[in-house]
């Protein structure tokens, strides 16, 4: 079915707030830069869209900010205090002042090495020296690591402060492009998709084509209830990459239509979508979780507080990003409240996010 919605290739029509249409045009320096980018809920056809099958994504309201600030030396010195990185314990011990720190370095490492490598690659991308330091302060209105498109909106708010920092302006698409190699580079493997929402913002079909991916806004007449149940992740994203992976090199033909049917299941929803029909959306919803559980992405944590949202009212509910713990996504017109509950009593945490036309954004500027 033909939408009524527009298609393109990105271009600078989308979301350009305050970006030049020049590929790098240079502008003055400032000392210190604030952008923020979006989460986002991939509605379906994650993990497929990494072996080039379609997927549907959304933003939503929970942002994350990077604040760049010069330095005089060429250190880089990050501060996540917010992170929600699960993994720092902080004992307080009768009659000793300091606290014993007990820490997680792999979460933290990991997650700071997407601001270390958008850094690296802004550099190289920009010919910038090494020799200019900055101070990167993130702040982050959701769980770090959980399936909500973090790494993709700290990578790209970091090239678009750094950039700008560095007196350069880059389009929306290139800041796609190069926060879809840092992730590449960080993971080993990563699909465009949380990339190009986070700097966009909407609800966008993607379909992984090479050199630049096809993306289309889906104009959804109706709204689309929802709420995202999180529990902790038990595994990082680059690993559910690895295990879908090796999954698909024992069993490529059968793993190949599993993809293909992922790949079948959003073109139906994106029609489902755009003709307003929810019921079908949310029974696609429930096809697509069960793809996923077969190419072993679920956990127990995860398949409770999907199926315990559908009998709570919910019409649709499935897993949201790369699994392994982290979130699901449920449609739930009208039962909010049954399903929040629904997901506490599954052990899981109930998040509250609206879907968000903004992207990439531009908070501040200071000379
Ligand atoms: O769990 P997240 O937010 O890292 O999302 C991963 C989505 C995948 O499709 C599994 C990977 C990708 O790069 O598209």
């Amino acid at each position: 079915m033909e939408s009524k919605t527009k298609h393109y290739y990105i271009d600078s029509s989308i979301n350009t707030r305050g970006f030049g249409s020049q590929k790098i045009a240079r502008i003055a320096f400032y000392m210190k830069v604030t952008m923020s980018a979006p989460g986002k809920i991939a509605l379906f056809g994650e993990h497929a869209v990494v072996w080039g099958q379609p997927a549907i994504v959304s933003a939503i309201d929970r942002r994350v900010h990077v604040t760049v600030e010069g330095r005089t030396d060429s250190m880089i010195k990050i501060s996540a205090m917010d992170l929600h990185v699960p993994g720092v314990v902080l004992t307080f011990q009768e009659g000793n002042k300091a606290p014993v720190i007990e820490t997680d370095y792999g979460r933290i490492v990991n997650a700071v090495a997407y601001v270390r490598k958008a850094i690296d690659v802004c550099r190289k991308h920009l010919s910038l020296s090494a020799d200019k330091g900055a101070n990167v302060t993130i702040h982050s209105e959701m769980p770090v690591g959980a399936g909500l498109g973090t790494s993709a909106a700290v990578s790209v708010a970091t090239l678009a402060a750094y950039t700008r920092l560095m007196g350069h302006e880059l389009r929306p698409e290139e800041l796609a492009r190069l926060g879809h190699i840092t992730e590449l580079e960080v993971q080993g493997a990563a699909s465009p998709m949380d990339t190009a929402i986070t700097t966009h913002g909407g609800i966008l079909y993607i379909r992984p084509t090479k050199p630049d991916p096809y993306i289309e806004t889906v104009g959804v007449p109706v709204a689309l209830p929802a709420i995202i149940g999180y529990t902790e992740r038990e595994s990082s994203t680059a690993e559910m990459l690895r295990r879908v992976k090796d999954l698909r090199n024992s069993n490529p033909r059968v793993i190949d239509s599993i993809m293909s049917s992922i790949g079948e299941v959003v073109e139906s929803a994106k029609a489902a979508l755009i003709s307003g029909d929810l019921f079908t959306v949310g029974k696609l919803m429930n096809i697509n979780h069960g793809l996923l559980e077969s190419l072993g992405v679920s956990s127990k944590r995860l398949n409770d507080m999907v199926y315990s949202t559908r009998f709570a009212g919910a019409i649709g509910s499935k897993i949201t990003g790369a699994g392994g713990g982290g979130c699901i996504i449920a449609l739930c017109p009208g039962k909010e409240a049954e399903v929040s509950t629904a997901i506490r009593i599954a052990g899981g945490m109930p998040i509250q996010s609206r879907l968000s036309k903004t992207g990439l954004k531009l908070e501040s500027l200071e000379q």
